[in-house]
Parts: C-alpha cells; sequence; structure tokens
C-alpha cells in the first residue's frame, strides 16, 4: 500500500483537519464489504463553518494575480501526479473501478489541474468601440465568489478537479461536498492542495453522510454565489429549486441516456471496439456510458457477434487485482437496480445473448440484451451498469428519431464511413456532445456538458471557466 500518509479521517476546513462531535460512518469497499475506515460525520454544522471561512478567505485571494495561482495549481498538479500509485489505490477501495482506470483518471483528473492553471491567466476582458466620442467602454471578469461543488462518486477526483481548478483559477473560493461513499480521495488531494500551498480556508472539504442536508445548506446561503454538480437529474432539480431563493449561478452536469448508433457503412470492428471502451468504463457507471446501442437491420447480427465474442473477454472482480476490466457495482441498490432491467426486458421480449445475472453481493456479469424495445425500462432510464441493449433500425431518420427519443442529451454516439452521413446525424443529435466514429470523447480540452435534462454549464476548455466568472461593464464617461 503507498497510500497511508495519504489517508485522513474528518473534515478539511480553513487549513486544518476538523471533527465536529462524535459522530462517525463507514467509508466501505465496494467489492468485499469490507471497511476500509471510519470518518467523522460534520453534517450541517461542518458545512456552516466552511462557507464561513471561505467566504473570509475570497476577500484575499480575489485579489491575488492569476499568474501567482497559476503557480499554485501547477504545484498541485506535480503533486497530485506524484502520487498518483497512491491516489488510485485509494480510488479502487472506495468506488471499485480497476487499478489502472483509476491510475488513469489520475491522469485525467490533474490535467484539468494543469489547463485551468493555464487559462486562468487567459481571463480576457474586452474594449468595446465606444457610442459617443467621449465615453470609453470596457469589461472585465470576475471572479463569482465562494463556490459549493458537490461531487459523485463515479469519479471520486476528476469531478473534483473539473470544478475546483476553474473556480480558484477564476479567483473563488470553494467549498467541496465530495460523495459519502468516497471522501478519501477528496480528502487527499485537499492535502496535496495544502502542500502546494494554498492559503488556509481557500480550498475546504467537507465531510458528512446526510448528502440532502448539506447540500441545502450550500444552496441557501447567501455567502455561496455558485453551486457546480455532478449528479442525478433529481437531484439537480432539487439543488436548482434550493437555490431559487438565493438566484444562484448554477452549473449541472445531470445523468444522461447516450445512443450509439450503427450505421450500415460502419467500420464494425471500430464500432465494437467503441462500444466497449464507453459502455463499461467504471463498470457501466459513468453519465456518458452507452446506454441504447442502434443498429442497422443489415448488420444487425454481425455486429451483435462480433460484439458478443468481445465482452466475453471482458473479466470481472476485485479492481485491485491486475487484469480485472468490470469492477463492483456501488452498493447493493445498484444491483438491483441493474437486476431489475434485465428482468423486466425479459418479460417485455428481450433476449440475453450474454450475461444477465449477479454474481455473489457485488459483481454483475457483463450483458448483452438483443430485441430491445422503447417499452423497456432502460430505454428511457439511465442503466449505470454492465448493460448493453441492442435496438436495429432501417433508416437514418428512424435512428435519429430513436436516438433523441428521450428527456436526455448529454452525450451521443455513432459510427459511420459516410462524411455527409456524419455531418448531417452530428447536427441532427440533440446532445451537449457527439462522439462520430469514437466511443471515448472525454478530455479536459473540450466542453463537456449537457442540454435538456442532463443539465447546463460546460466543464473543461476555455468554456469550463466562464462558470466561475462574473462580467462587469464599466463605462467611463466625460473623457474630452
Ligand atoms: C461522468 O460520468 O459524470 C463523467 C465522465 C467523464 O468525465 O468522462
Amino acid at each position: 500500500m503507498n497510500n497511508s500518509n495519504l489517508i485522513f479521517d474528518r473534515s478539511f476546513v480553513d487549513g486544518k483537519w476538523i471533527a465536529i462531535g462524535a459522530s462517525k460512518f463507514d467509508i466501505v469497499n465496494p467489492a468485499n464489504g469490507q471497511k476500509i475506515k471510519s470518518v467523522n460525520d460534520g453534517g450541517v454544522a461542518i458545512s456552516e463553518k466552511a462557507i464561513g471561512v471561505a467566504f473570509e478567505a475570497f476577500q484575499g485571494w480575489k485579489k491575488t494575480t492569476a499568474k501567482f495561482r497559476a503557480t499554485l495549481l501547477e504545484k498541485w498538479h506535480n503533486l497530485i501526479l506524484d502520487n498518483t500509485e497512491g491516489l488510485a489505490e485509494i480510488m479502487t477501495l472506495e468506488c471499485g473501478k480497476p487499478l489502472k482506470e483509476s491510475k488513469g483518471e489520475v491522469s485525467y483528473g490533474a490535467a484539468f489541474v494543469k489547463w485551468f492553471a493555464e487559462e486562468g491567466k487567459r481571463t480576457y476582458g474586452d474594449v468595446i468601440p465606444p457610442h459617443t466620442e467621449n465615453r470609453r467602454l470596457v469589461v472585465i471578469k470576475q471572479a463569482v465568489g465562494v463556490v459549493g461543488a458537490i461531487t459523485p462518486w463515479n469519479f471520486p477526483l476528476a469531478m473534483i478537479t473539473r470544478k475546483v481548478a476553474p473556480a480558484l483559477a477564476a479567483g473563488c473560493t470553494v467549498v467541496l461536498r465530495p460523495a459519502e461513499e468516497t471522501p478519501l480521495t477528496a480528502l487527499a488531494i485537499a492535502h496535496l492542495a495544502s502542500i502546494a500551498g494554498f492559503p488556509p480556508g481557500v480550498f475546504n472539504v467537507i465531510i458528512g453522510k446526510d448528502a440532502s442536508a448539506m447540500g441545502k445548506v450550500l444552496c441557501e446561503s447567501e455567502k455561496v454565489k455558485k453551486i457546480s454538480f455532478t449528479g442525478s437529474t433529481r437531484v439537480g432539480h432539487l439543488l436548482m429549486s434550493q437555490s431559487a431563493s438565493t438566484l444562484k449561478k448554477l452549473s449541472l452536469e445531470l445523468g444522461g441516456n447516450a445512443p450509439f448508433i450503427v450505421f450500415e457503412d460502419a467500420n464494425i470492428d471500430m464500432a465494437v471496439e467503441g462500444t466497449i471502451v464507453s459502455k463499461f468504463r467504471n463498470s457501466g457507471q459513468t453519465c456518458v456510458c452507452v446506454n441504447r446501442v442502434i443498429v442497422h437491420e443489415k448488420i444487425y447480427e454481425k455486429f451483435s457477434q462480433k460484439l458478443k465474442k468481445a465482452i466475453s473477454k471482458l473479466k470481472v472482480g476485485n479492481g485491485m487485482e491486475e487484469e480485472v476490466n468490470i469492477g463492483p457495482l456501488i452498493n447493493k441498490d445498484a444491483l438491483k437496480k441493474v437486476n431489475d432491467f434485465v428482468e423486466d426486458a425479459i418479460l417485455k421480449g428481450g433476449e440475453v445473448l450474454l450475461g444477465g445475472k449477479r454474481i455473489g453481493e457485488c459483481f454483475f456479469e457483463p450483458t448483452l440484451i438483443s430485441n430491445a424495445n422503447l417499452e423497456m425500462n432502460f430505454s428511457k432510464e439511465e442503466i449505470f451498469g454492465p448493460i448493453i441493449p441492442l435496438y436495429k433500425f432501417s433508416n437514418d431518420e428512424e435512428a435519429i428519431k430513436m436516438a433523441n427519443n428521450t428527456v436526455y442529451g448529454l452525450a451521443s454516439y455513432f459510427f459511420s464511413e459516410n462524411v455527409t452521413r456524419c455531418w448531417r446525424v452530428a447536427e441532427a443529435l440533440e446532445y451537449g456532445m457527439v462522439g462520430i466514429n469514437e466511443g471515448l470523447i472525454s478530455t479536459e480540452l473540450a466542453p463537456f456538458g449537457g442540454i435538456k435534462f442532463s443539465g447546463q454549464g460546460r466543464e473543461g476548455s476555455k468554456y469550463g471557466m466562464d462558470d466561475y466568472l462574473d462580467i462587469k461593464y464599466m463605462c467611463f464617461g466625460n473623457i474630452i
């Protein structure tokens, strides 16, 4: 184990490790149900304290230069990478993803810190040609203030850096509430941020079991000016309504129901590979995982047989073991939900080509279901598990209609070798992101985010700074 110097059991507020009261809760390894660590349950009290601290810290932090903030972010980035092994182990222990995926997440997460260290220095304003001779019109961008970041368990590191790095680069201070399943990774990177030299109170991590009570405190506080949330659409709705009284800025990265269309002119081997990398990342527990594979009738048989063969090579098990491709699902509820999807599909005419069953208490077989139809529950809901339903179509219009037939609009994918079709379909898909002949589209360089019930705002890329900045227009008059 390389991680003992990175494990903490209480909130990190004002540059100190703080426990409030004696109440604790256990962090459990989803691969075997064993306790990893008990952590202090700071709840509402620590949330209120952290908001006050972040508010005070903002008064000084906002005055620092972008260049100074970039030097600290650079140091944080390097420290995260230097601790790849330890951080990856913590992540695999608390969220179950295979170790090689956890290592990949460390570099993915660190890349956001590096990117925003640079991007913060390019927070340019504008000089606008005036409407009268004696005026000068100028636009500057300023940090919004204290940011409440609420992050999920499926990417315990990267979803944090994707929010916290642009916030800090912009000059905001942060109160982060990581998922109660995976606080250890969050605390470890807070420790590295403090070594990097961020002043006390600039980046605070609050730990507690009661997500809804802590989220409510962040949303209703007048001192918090922005909420950035990644998680379910249900909770996104709730946070939005709780934020209404203080008219907060909101970034919401919510659920998805990603279609993956395979046209008759697709390179089938590439499409199979694209399906596998997109679907089975983190055992199917990502918002951008393929949810529905929609295949042209002419190649349906060939594609499904090749896909079946590729899936049968995947190894399920404890993510700490070498060679494992698919780890556990996060908890028993997740396992039941996935099992219910399969039972529902069978009742409605689905044919299980592969898998379909639980393995013990923690794992689910990678599953391929043929003859999927729109009545099946997974046609409407996010699966968040290792199931691929196969749908059939006969023309482009039908495929696009099926793909858009959902309230969600996060990621979508399709495979075709025809450039005209590629443009036409990409423009017709009602999604924030489209993968064309590609199943893995996430990078710090590109804007990640959705439309419709998948949320608002963008993370990563040059657009990822905007959500942490207010625009100020200054009119200089009487210049004679
Ligand atoms: C998510 O599932 O929320 C994020 C996935 C990604 O960043 O690729």
